[in-house]
């Protein structure tokens, strides 16, 4: 890529906001890549693998704005200020988040702030890990004959919260497959929720961690069997959970796994 304006120049004050995809490099875009190789500053998420950090500019400053479940490393206030600090002085400026930055990825609201403060700013769209964690686990998330619908909900929801806002009774029903991002700590709220809205106990989930990297796990089951698996197994998070039929597509279509 021309790391230059059109006039050969580089002008100060663009941050663009970058999808990495959920980990595999090869599911980086072009685009995305390319912004990466002429950073001037890259800010990034705690979710970005490091196959997609090897791809930065060597030159470029590189800052861990990286969230976790309790651990924040930069308040999400800190990171905005941030980048607009950065983009007073710098011409490329790359706010790289994990999967796609529109999909439960706080995108929306950095880019308004940004946009607000009078900053230039783009997005570029990455590929969601609700989407690829679940291919390269063997299931297509529509099928002509389970599912003609899909819906991706957070699972992060405080049990007890006085007005969750999640309607679980509405996801229940909505559509055919149902992909639950930040769901693994909630789990057991979530599951007694879909079983209340009248999801039988029999129906199919998976949950894939560290989906697209090499050290993806999958865990297979049904919504009255899931949460003693978890509690067995250990299973942790980050993961995806894929509820629905689909889900029996897995053992015909894991085997298939890129590698
Ligand atoms: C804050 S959300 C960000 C989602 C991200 N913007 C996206 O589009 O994938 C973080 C959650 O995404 C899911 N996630 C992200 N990367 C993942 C991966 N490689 N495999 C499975 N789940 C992943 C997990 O549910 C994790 O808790």
């Amino acid at each position: 890529m021309n790391c230059t304006d059109k006039d050969g120049q580089k002008h100060l004050g663009k941050v663009y906001l970058v999808g990495a995809g959920p980990g595999d490099p090869g599911l980086m875009t072009l685009k995305g890549k390319s912004l990466l190789e002429c950073a001037d500053v890259v800010i990034y998420d705690a979710l970005v693998s490091p196959a997609i950090l090897a791809m930065i500019n060597p030159q470029a400053e590189q800052i861990n704005a990286g969230k976790r479940m309790g651990r924040h490393s930069l308040l999400q206030e800190e990171t905005t200020h941030l980048l607009m600090e950065k983009a007073q002085y710098h011409a490329i400026v790359v706010r790289l988040k994990g999967g796609d930055p529109f999909i439960f990825g706080r995108g929306g609201e950095e880019m308004a702030e940004l946009v607000q403060a009078g900053i230039t700013v783009e997005v570029v769209p990455g590929i969601t890990s609700g989407i690829a964690a679940a291919a390269y686990a063997g299931i297509p998330l529509t099928h002509r004959l389970y599912s003609s619908s899909v819906t991706f909900v957070t699972g992060h929801e405080a049990a007890g919260k006085y007005k969750p806002s999640v309607n679980w009774q509405a996801i229940a029903h909505g559509s055919e497959t149902i992909v639950i991002y930040m769901g693994i700590h909630n789990l057991p709220y979530i599951v007694e929720q879909l079983g209340t809205a009248g999801l039988s106990s029999e129906t199919p989930i998976a949950l894939v961690r560290w989906g697209t990297r090499p050290e993806q796990e999958e865990l297979i089951g049904q919504l009255g069997t899931i949460v003693e698996q978890v509690e067995h197994t250990g299973f942790g998070a980050p993961a995806i959970a894929v509820i629905g039929q689909v889900v029996n597509m897995h053992s015909i279509l894991s085997g298939c796994r890129p590698v």
